[in-house]
């Protein structure tokens, strides 16, 4: 029996981990659940956003299925002790490298998109983004008193951006093998013209590259990347990065397709255990309301199924249900538009159960 460790977390993340619970459930597929806090949530019942027995939790199992962390009432407290910690901690001590962002516009959702519609129907990218080092980890870090630069002697703050050739090599690995299973194309995206870390990046992508010789790969700037993906979407296929360029672009990404509300990823480690988690936050702001969109939660079990459970009918069948609750018209708030059916949280969980238990689908 497979062991599912959930983490709702904060906000919305309690409500649409809800409805993928019963998604998965409606499958009836043999998965053994265990819920416990994190984040804010954790925080305030723990003292610490990733207490050591969700960590333990999240360690023991083969999957992790996560909403979402972050509130307001948690931005004054120390760093450490943030909502946000949560996530970064669980990426860090599961070795999870590989975040898998896809970036799909439903045929759908097409006219939901900030982009001309002809620009996004049929999108469907791939954003691989490295997800344990860059910026984001890298030591040291810290405030201090300058010896030089602009101002010695002020007060001054510091990040140190990494990598090192085994981090690059694994992701890159990741990269091309994914790209042999869709349209066998590669950008590697990189600030190559300026920092020596992305020069080594692009070096190391391009030895392993030599060991694909069936996928094409391109390099391209982060800055040029940013423009071609608003400007032309459909010439990616797969996108691999480093961490922080892969939060800006995966973002980005996610809103040409017309909501992020739509968006699954994965966050895997070397043997395919997977933390599974929306692209989006916590949204504190309309939490508990019943207005937040389930899907893409849903949509991340999906995926937890077919990556870390090998169970990809049952990810078909999620998917396929997805799909024939949009065609049949039912929205939440953030997807809705004129002459299509404007539902809550539950009831989206509600249509997408019915569709997989093969119960027709009502508008109301
Ligand atoms: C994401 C988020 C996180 C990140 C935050 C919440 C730490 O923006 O998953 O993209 O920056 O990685
Ligand atoms: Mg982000």
């Amino acid at each position: 029996m497979a062991k599912i460790a959930v983490l709702p977390g904060d906000g919305i993340g309690v409500e649409i981990v809800e409805q993928a619970l019963r998604v998965l459930r409606a499958l009836d597929l043999p998965l053994e659940m265990q819920t416990a806090l994190v984040g804010g949530a954790a925080y305030e019942a723990h003292g610490h956003p990733l207490p050591d027995s969700t960590l333990a939790l999240a360690k023991a199992a083969d999957a992790v299925l996560f909403g979402a962390v972050g509130d307001f009432d948690f931005d004054h407290l120390e760093r450490h002790l943030r909502p946000e910690q949560a996530i970064l901690g669980l990426r860090k001590h599961l070795g999870l490298f590989a975040n898998f962002r896809p970036a799909l516009c439903y045929e759908q959702l097409m006219h939901a998109s900030s982009l001309k519609p002809e620009l996004v129907a049929g999108l469907d990218i791939l954003i691989i983004r490295e997800l344990t080092g860059d910026i984001y980890f890298g030591q040291p870090r810290g405030r201090r008193t300058a010896v030089d630069g602009h101002f010695p002697g002020a007060e001054e703050a510091f990040d140190t951006m990494r990598y090192s050739r085994p981090e690059i090599e694994r992701i890159a690995h990741v990269a091309f093998q994914a790209a042999r299973k869709r349209n066998r194309k590669v950008t590697s995206v990189d600030k190559a013209n300026v920092l020596e870390t992305f020069q080594f990046w692009k070096d190391v992508v391009t030895e392993v590259h030599a060991q694909y010789p069936d996928v094409e790969l391109e390099h391209m700037y982060v800055d040029n990347a940013a423009m071609q993906l608003v400007r032309a979407p459909k010439k990616f296929d797969v996108v691999v990065t480093g961490n922080m360029f892969g939060d800006i672009l995966s973002d980005e990404a996610a809103m040409l397709t017309g909501s992020i509300g739509m968006l699954p990823s994965a966050s895997l480690d070397a043997h395919n255990k997977g933390l599974y988690e929306p692209s989006h936050g916590s949204a504190p702001d309309i939490a508990g309301q019943d207005l937040a969109n389930p899907l893409a939660t849903i949509l991340s079990a999906a995926m937890m199924l077919r990556f870390t459970l090998q169970q990809a009918e049952a990810a078909d069948r999620i998917e396929r249900s997805v799909r024939a609750v949009l065609s049949a018209g039912l929205r939440t708030a953030d997807i809705w538009s004129e002459g299509t059916t404007k539902v809550g949280t539950r009831a989206m969980g509600d249509a997408v159960v019915a569709a997989i238990t093969g119960k027709t689908i009502t508008k109301s």
